[in-house]
Parts: structure tokens; sequence; C-alpha cells
């Protein structure tokens, strides 16, 4: 259990800056998820709080005492990789043990801890098989139990389940949330999965080319992002955003014109002037089919429609940008199809020119 400190973190590939003045304080015992996509620093910032690559400037700190030049060994931190990097030849009590073994400690007080920690992950029954006897979950809580040996203050876990089918995923996920609870270690995860961000974070960070985008609570996130680029990269299918002016501001409410002229009302927006251009965000889920007689915000064409069953995916295009609608129930819509949506106002986003967020009842 640790609190880590990144001061304007940077990493230096050469000439390539890769993380550039970082800054995040994860706290004791939290559960901090990183997402961003791929190439924009994830591996390399657990990499560098790990102790595996070095520091090129800024500070990190853990429980207050400065890290930067201390070897991997003396951090306390625990890495799982995805993949998994498991010794071939060992059997899975002596994969767990190895980091114990190589301490010089006590082969009795292996077999105890060995046993303890495999109690925990349900591998007793395979302590003595060899990694490639192994399913991918398996394989994977041998890793968790590698990691876990050391009482580690930190683990950091990187795409720890992108290798398991849906199901074990599932299980996986219960398991590490268990795990947290558990051993109260704090814990940094790097996902591509956004059910695995929500599920699991206590506070997700959202990175981009080596940069913070924002960190906060997951619902947090999805409902105020602080920009465009969050807005887009927390949910899925991602928020659509239409190029967009302000058409006028009465009585509290901004009327936003999008480009292809269709408008809604959107209260609390005091700050905005007519003429301003802006980006108008709405999520798939927050548009749905006008039933009859309802009023309809938008008349859209359907481009497609995937049916899931208990959802259906309607794309379709306006003012220039592809757009999805993800109504609840099966319908069956064909292509061409004029269909009427209604969109839930209150959840609307704007953004300015730059992509920042304009937040009801700013001034
Ligand atoms: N040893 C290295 N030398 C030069 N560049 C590197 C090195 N390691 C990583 N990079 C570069 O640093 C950037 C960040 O890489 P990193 O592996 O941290 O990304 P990531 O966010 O983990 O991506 P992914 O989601 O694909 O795993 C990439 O552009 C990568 O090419
Ligand atoms: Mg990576």
């Amino acid at each position: 259990m640790s609190s880590i400190t990144l001061s304007n973190l940077s990493k230096r590939f050469g000439a390539v800056d890769v993380i550039k003045g970082v800054d995040i304080a994860i706290e004791e015992g939290e559960f901090a998820v990183f997402v961003g996509p791929s190439g924009c620093g994830k591996s390399t910032l657990l990499r560098m709080i790990a102790g595996l690559e070095p520091i090129s400037g800024g500070a990190f700190h853990l429980d207050g005492e400065l890290m930067n030049d201390v070897s991997p060994d003396k951090r306390g931190i625990a890495m799982v990789f995805q993949s998994y990097a498991l010794y071939p030849h060992m059997t899975v009590a002596e994969n767990i043990g190895f980091s114990l073994d190589l301490k010089g400690i006590p082969k009795e007080e292996i077999r105890r801890r060995v046993g303890e920690v495999s109690e925990k992950l349900q591998l007793e029954a395979y302590l003595d098989r060899k990694p490639q006897a192994l399913s991918g979950g398996q394989r994977q809580r041998v890793a968790i139990g590698r990691a876990i040996i050391k009482q580690p203050r930190v683990i950091l876990f990187d795409e720890p389940l992108s290798n398991l089918d849906a199901s074990l995923r599932v299980q996986m996920r219960a398991e590490l949330q268990q795990l947290h609870r558990t051993t109260g270690a704090t814990i940094v995860y790097v996902t591509h999965d956004q059910v695995e961000a929500m599920t699991l974070a206590d506070r997700i960070v959202v990175l981009s080319g080596g940069q913070v985008m924002q960190a906060d609570h997951p619902i947090s996130l999805y409902k105020e992002p602080d920009n465009l680029f969050v807005g887009q990269f927390i949910g899925s299918p991602k928020m659509n955003a239409f190029p967009a002016r302000v058409a006028a501001v009465e009585n509290g409410a901004a009327r936003i014109r999008t480009d292809d002229g269709w408008e809604v009302a959107l209260g609390g927006f005091r700050s905005l002037n007519p003429g301003d251009r802006v980006s108008l965000g709405i999520r798939p889920e927050d548009l749905s089919l006008a039933g009859t007689g309802e009023r309809a915000d938008i008349t859209v064409r359907a481009i497609l429609s995937e049916r899931l069953g208990m959802e259906t995916y309607l794309s379709f295009e306006t003012s220039g940008e592809s757009a999805i609608a993800r109504v609840a129930g099966d319908h069956r819509i064909d292509t061409g199809e004029t269909v009427p949506l209604s969109i839930n106002l209150d959840a609307c986003h704007l953004f300015d020119t730059a992509g920042q967020a304009i937040r009801r009842g700013q001034i």
C-alpha cells in the first residue's frame, strides 16, 4: 500500500519525446487505470514506475520517497505483463516462488507463501504443472501469483487480460477486484478495454501523445469530459460530434444550429455568444427513436443498421460527419429509410473550437 506521485515526468528516446511532463497522484490503495490510443506512452509510464526504463526528467515519489534512481528490486513494485513471461521449464509452484528463492528465503517459508497465494488464486490443483499445460486464464493467474507473493507496495498490470476470451475476461475482472480488496495494494492498470477501465478503476487517467488529457472517476469522465478527446475516447461507440454554431442565446438557453441546419436548445450555457463556433457532442445512447406522435429533434437517413438483439446501432450522416444512434431494442431499419430521432438534450455536450468543454452554468 503506497502512494505514487509523478511530477512533470518525462521520457525521451533519442530525439523523440514520448512522455511529456506528466503529473499524476495516485493515492494509497487506489486502483488507477491508464487508457489511451496505441503508442501514447502507457507501457513506457509503467516501465518507468517499475524501474525498467530510466526517467529522463521530473520526479517519481513512492510514499514521499524519491525513486528516480532506486533500482527495480528495491522499489517494492511488481509488474504483470501481457505476455505473462512465465518460465516454461518451471512448475507453477516454482514460477510463483522464484523471486523468494532468489532472495534466499528458506524452502519451508516459500512453500507456505506459495500455498497462501495459490489458494487465493485458486491454483492449488495446478502447482506441479508446467505453464504449457495451463489455459490462458490459469497462466494469467500464475503471473499474478508471482507478482503478489513478493507482497509488493504497488502492482502494475500492462493489459493483463487482452489474451483471454470474453467469458474468462469477465471472470478475471471479478477476481482482480477481489484481489484488490483483499491485498489493499495500490494498482496501476493499463487496458484498451472500456468495460475493464470503467468497472475496475477508482480513477481513469486518459493519456494522449505522452500527456494526461484528464484523470477522474470513470463516471465523471463519462458525464463531464474536459475535452472532445476524452469525450470521444470514453464510451463505445464513441460520442458523435457535429460542427455547429450558436444561433441565439435567450432566457438562459442556447440555440445550437448544426451545419446541416437542425437545431437544439440547450439550457445553462450562459457564456456563449451568437455566432460562436462549437462542436455539439451527443453520445449514441442519447439518441432514441421518436415514437409516433412524439416530437423528433432530428430526422436522418439510415446508412446502415446493426441489430445486436437488445439494441440496434443506426449509422447516419449529418453536417458532414458520420454518426451512430444506439437505440434500445431490436429494430429492422432499411438503408435509405428516414428515421425520426429524439435527443436527450440534458446530456448534450458542447466544445469550443480548440476542443475544450464548455460547461453548463459556466460564466
Ligand atoms: N525503446 C524505445 N525506443 C524508441 N521508441 C520507443 C521505445 N519504446 C517505446 N517507444 C515509443 O514510445 C511511444 C510509446 O510507446 P508505449 O509502448 O509506451 O505505448 P503504449 O501506450 O503502451 O501503446 P500500446 O497501447 O500499443 O501498447 C511509441 O511511439 C513507441 O514507438
Ligand atoms: Mg503498451
